[in-house]
C-alpha cells in the first residue's frame, strides 16, 4: 500500500495505518500526588517514601469498559496504555517485582487484564506502553559501564516483565517502548528483546524507543513528517502525561481535529493522549472534547480512516488528505467568498462535495485550475470543513506553469 507521499507499508503495520487516531493512557501512581507522571523525578522523592503511594492506590472508579467506549466514542481506533512507567510501578501481577497493582496496593487488581478484556469485548486494538527504564534500580543511575554486573540484573529484569507482557494476555496489537535513554539498543540487548516479542506475538507492531527504528517512528508533543510509518504522540492538556490538577490548558476539539488533519496530510497518525485521575475516572471535560472530535469523525472519518497525503496543497485553505480516486480539501480558513480555487490537480475532476452538510458543490477546471463555486458565506462546519473531490484516477499534480505564460 502506498500513498501521495511514497512509501510501502508492511501488511502488519495495513490497520494501524488506516487507523489513524488512537488513545494514549498515562496512568499509575503519580496521578495520587497529581503533579505529572515525572513528580518521584522532580522532587526528588525516595523510593520508600514514593512506594507508601501504594498503599493509597484504590481506583474506586476504574472501569476499563468506560475508558475503552469513551476511545470509541471519541473515534479512536486503538488504544496505549501504560503498563509501567518511569516510576517502576506496575499496573500487573508481575512476578519480578513487588512494586505491583495486585502485591502493593488495597486494590489488589490486575488492571492490565482489565484494560485488554475491556479492549477485546469492544473490539479495540489494544497497545502496551513499557519504559525500559526503572527509577527504583540504582543500577539505572549507575549504567552498564560503572556497574556491568547490577545492569545485567536490570536488563533480565526488563526481559522478563515483556515477557510476562507478552505472555499472559494474549494477542497484543502494540508495544510501545519507551525510556531507553541514555543508553543505547546494545546496552538493553533490544535486538534480543524485541525477537522474544516477535516470537510471541507475530503480528505485533513495535515502536522506536528501544534503541531500535522498528515499527515507527513517534514524534512527541508535535508532528514531524517522516517517509516511514509514524504517530505524532500528544497530550491533550499542555504538557503532561500523567494526570496533573493544575495543567488545565485543555486543547480544542477544533485544535484536536486539526492536529489529526495534519497528521493524516503527512501519512501519519495521531495518538492523544489522556491522564486520568488516581480513582479511575476521566475528567468531564476530557470527555467533551473527545465526544465532540467522534461527532466531527462520524461526518468526515472518510477523510481520516485509510486516507494519507495527497501529491498537492492548499495550504491557503488548510490541509490535503487522499484515499483512492478521491482528495479532500479540509478547509480551516473558511475564505467568506462563494468560490475556492485549488490547483495542481493533473487529473479530471468529476465531482465535488461538502461531506458536512452532504451538498454537492459546481465545479469547474481551468488546466491545471479548479474551481469550487456555490459555497456559504460561513464554513458548514466551523471546526474543518472537508470537501471531497472525486478524480478520475489516482490523484496526480502537475508542476506549477503560471511563470512560463
Ligand atoms: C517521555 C516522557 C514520558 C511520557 C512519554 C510519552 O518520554 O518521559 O513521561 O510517557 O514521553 O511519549
Amino acid at each position: 500500500m502506498s500513498f501521495g507521499v511514497k512509501f510501502e507499508v508492511p501488511e502488519r503495520l495495513r490497520w494501524w495505518v488506516e487507523a489513524r487516531f488512537g488513545m494514549f493512557i498515562h496512568w499509575g501512581l503519580y496521578a495520587i500526588p497529581a503533579r505529572g507522571e515525572w513528580v518521584m523525578f522532580f522532587e526528588r522523592i525516595p523510593k520508600s517514601e514514593y512506594a507508601k503511594l501504594a498503599r493509597r492506590f484504590n481506583p474506586r472508579r476504574f472501569d476499563a469498559d468506560e475508558w475503552v467506549t469513551l476511545a470509541k466514542e471519541a473515534g479512536m481506533r486503538y488504544m496505549v496504555l501504560t503498563t509501567r512507567h518511569h516510576d517502576g510501578f506496575c499496573l500487573w501481577d508481575s512476578q519480578v517485582s513487588d512494586f505491583t497493582s495486585v502485591k502493593a496496593t488495597p486494590a489488589k487488581r490486575d488492571f492490565i487484564a482489565e484494560y485488554v478484556e475491556a479492549c477485546r469485548r469492544a473490539g479495540m486494538r489494544i497497545g502496551f506502553y513499557y519504559s525500559l527504564l526503572d527509577w527504583r534500580w540504582p543500577e539505572y543511575w549507575d549504567g552498564p559501564a560503572k556497574n556491568p554486573e547490577g545492569w545485567a540484573r536490570l536488563r533480565d529484569y526488563v526481559h522478563a516483565q515483556v515477557r510476562e507482557l507478552m505472555t499472559n494476555y494474549g494477542k497484543i496489537d502494540i508495544l510501545w517502548y519507551d525510556g531507553a535513554w541514555p543508553y543505547k539498543a546494545e546496552d538493553w540487548q533490544s535486538e534480543r528483546l524485541n525477537a522474544m516479542v516477535r516470537s510471541l506475538q507475530p503480528n505485533i507492531i513495535i515502536n522506536n524507543r528501544s534503541g531500535l527504528p522498528e515499527d515507527f517512528e513517534t514524534p512527541e508533543q508535535h508532528i514531524r513528517y517522516h517517509e516511514r510509518p509514524w504517530e505524532s504522540c500528544m497530550t491533550i492538556d499542555e504538557s503532561w502525561w500523567g494526570y496533573h490538577a493544575g495543567d488545565r490548558h485543555l486543547k480544542s476539539t477544533l485544535e484536536i481535529v486539526r492536529l489529526l488533519v495534519r497528521c493524516v496530510a503527512g501519512n501519519g497518525n495521531l495518538l492523544l493522549n489522556v491522564g486520568p485521575r488516581a480513582d479511575g475516572s476521566i475528567p468531564e471535560a476530557y470527555k467533551r472534547r473527545l465526544r465532540a472530535v467522534g461527532e466531527w469523525l462520524k461526518r468526515n472519518g472518510e477523510s481520516i480512516y485509510g486516507a494519507g497525503a495527497a501529491p498537492f496543497r492548499a495550504a491557503h485553505l488548510g490541509h490535503v488528505t487522499a484515499k483512492g480516486n478521491k482528495v479532500y480539501v479540509h478547509v480551516f480558513y473558511w475564505p467568506g467568498k462563494s468560490e475556492i480555487c485549488i490547483a495542481g490537480i493533473k487529473n479530471r475532476v468529476t465531482g465535488a462535495r461538502m461531506l458536512a452538510a452532504d451538498k454537492t458543490l459546481p465545479s469547474e477546471q481551468r488546466e491545471d485550475r479548479l474551481f469550487i463555486k456555490g459555497l456559504p458565506k460561513r464554513p458548514p462546519d466551523p471546526i474543518d470543513t472537508v470537501i471531497a473531490l472525486e478524480l478520475e484516477g489516482e490523484p496526480e499534480t502537475t508542476p506549477p506553469s503560471f511563470w512560463t505564460k
